[in-house]
């Protein structure tokens, strides 16, 4: 009896340690079948947390111009909860019917160039061609009409104007193209809203780090509804960005940035700390004849997106508003370095120090009306450097 009981206990210790083994085995196999989905439940949660933190970081940085829900305001800054943003196309079959006629309208020209097509046929060929450029009046006329009340708020549904990124010619992503917004603001947009778009990164003088406007990306980009986008979100848009009248140096700004991707400092602004913008702009090769386009306005300045008005002030050789420019590398250096705040200065930290922290020092006779946005918003180390040895060529 009491050997049956203990051959029956150990059998049950069998039973129950094969059980919990089996439990095991069952479990791991479980385990590693859901690694993959337990990562993505965890990237989940860590998305959710982030795009979480954006919206209160949106919420008390950006609601003032883009609206509570990020729709835009109207005559204040642009919808970024916006279809447009995304590139969402509400007429995909007019878009493809528009680009077969332009492919046809390309073949038909080819035709018309060739030597040996008959007169008839380059009659029939002009005919189609009006035809086509009818037909495609015609369809963007009625895509226009269809969203009027859209259209009445700056949107464009015709060519590639219903996607945003493509009517500037922005060949990254659209996650690229809200972080570079981001960080580096948008300092011309001033041109043609009443606030330019801030810069909101730290290595760029705005108050955010690079992990809070992380959040703030993700944030914007979970409005996006893919292929759900309805008109009822596009009319909810109370404003649609703008395209500049003259685009170009809009576009040469932002490509700007988009090719210095790999090179902050064609990005970044100069700064204000003169010795450190000396060190920087030393290992840089100064061109006088570009300094010399950019200080007279005839070619943009790389972050300005527009020429530079230093020429306006400081005519060449005469007096206007600033000193003449003329002898500036002369005085730089028989003059103002005698100026005790100098001492210790070379003639280049001098004139950096004119550029980037005019009102350090007032010329005599003269009042502080430099401009004092060179070093933060609107010279790169290139451009500065540039003008630099531009102006050490005025040492007559
Ligand atoms: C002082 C007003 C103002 C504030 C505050 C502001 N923005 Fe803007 N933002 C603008 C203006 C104006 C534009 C349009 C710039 C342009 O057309 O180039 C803009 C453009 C943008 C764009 C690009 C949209 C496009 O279609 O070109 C993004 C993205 C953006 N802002 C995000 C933000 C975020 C995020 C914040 C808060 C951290 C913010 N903005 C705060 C005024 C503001
Ligand atoms: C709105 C008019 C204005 C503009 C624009 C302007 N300046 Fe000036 N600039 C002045 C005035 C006024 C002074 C003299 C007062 C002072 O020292 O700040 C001056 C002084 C200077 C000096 C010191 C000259 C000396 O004899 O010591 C330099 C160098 C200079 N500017 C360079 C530039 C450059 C480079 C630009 C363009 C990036 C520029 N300025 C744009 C008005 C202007």
């Amino acid at each position: 009896m009491f050997e049956r009981m203990l051959v029956g206990k150990i059998e049950n210790r069998i039973t129950v340690g094969l059980i919990s083994f089996m439990l095991i085995i069952v479990f791991l196999g479980w385990a590693a079948i859901n690694e993959g989905g337990r990562m993505a439940a965890f990237q989940q949660m860590e998305n959710a947390r982030s795009i979480e933190q954006g919206a209160t970081l949106f919420a008390s940085n950006c609601t003032s111009c883009h609206g509570m829900d990020g729709r835009g305001l109207a005559g204040k800054a642009p919808g970024l909860n916006n279809p447009m943003l995304f590139g969402h196309d509400f007429f995909p079959d007019v878009t493809k019917q528009i680009s077969d006629l332009n492919d046809e309208a390309k073949n038909l020209t080819a035709e018309n160039n060739t030597a040996g097509t008959t007169d008839a046929r380059k009659t029939e060929i002009t005919a189609r061609l009006a035809e086509i450029t009818k037909t495609i009046s015609d369809l963007d006329a009625k895509r226009t009409a269809d969203v009027q009340a859209a259209v009445a708020k700056g949107y464009d549904p015709t060519g590639v104007k219903y996607d945003r990124l493509q009517e500037l010619g922005w060949g990254g992503t659209v996650d690229n193209f809200i972080l570079t917004t981001l960080i580096h603001g948008r300092p011309v947009s001033g041109n043609y809203w009443p606030q330019a778009m801030p810069a909101w990164s730290q290595t760029a003088g705005g108050p955010l780090r690079t992990d809070q406007l992380q959040n703030i990306v993700n944030y914007i980009k979970n409005f996006d509804k893919g292929d759900n986008w309805t008109l009822d979100d596009l009319y909810a848009v109370n404003q649609f960005p703008i395209l500049p009248k003259d685009p170009a140096p809009y576009i040469a700004q932002i490509n700007g940035l988009i090719a210095s991707g790999g090179d902050p400092n064609k990005i970044k602004p100069v700064g204000k700390d003169v010795k450190a913008i000396a060190v920087e702009i030393a290992k840089l090769t100064g061109d006088p004849a570009k300094g010399e386009q950019l200080y007279h306005g005839k070619t943009n300045a790389a972050l300005a997106g527009g020429v530079l008005p230093c020429g306006s002030c400081h005519g060449q050789s005469s007096t206007v508003v600033g000193p003449m420019t003329d002898g500036t590398y002369t005085r730089a250096t028989n003059e103002r370095l005698k100026v005790p705040q100098f001492t210790g200065f070379t003639p280049e930290e001098y004139l950096i120090d004119s550029i980037v922290n005019p009102s350090d020092y007032i010329v005599p006779g003269f009042t502080d009306l430099m401009p004092k946005n060179f070093g933060t918003e609107l010279l790169n180390a290139q451009d500065l450097a540039d003008i630099i040895a531009y102006l050490k060529t005025m040492n007559q």
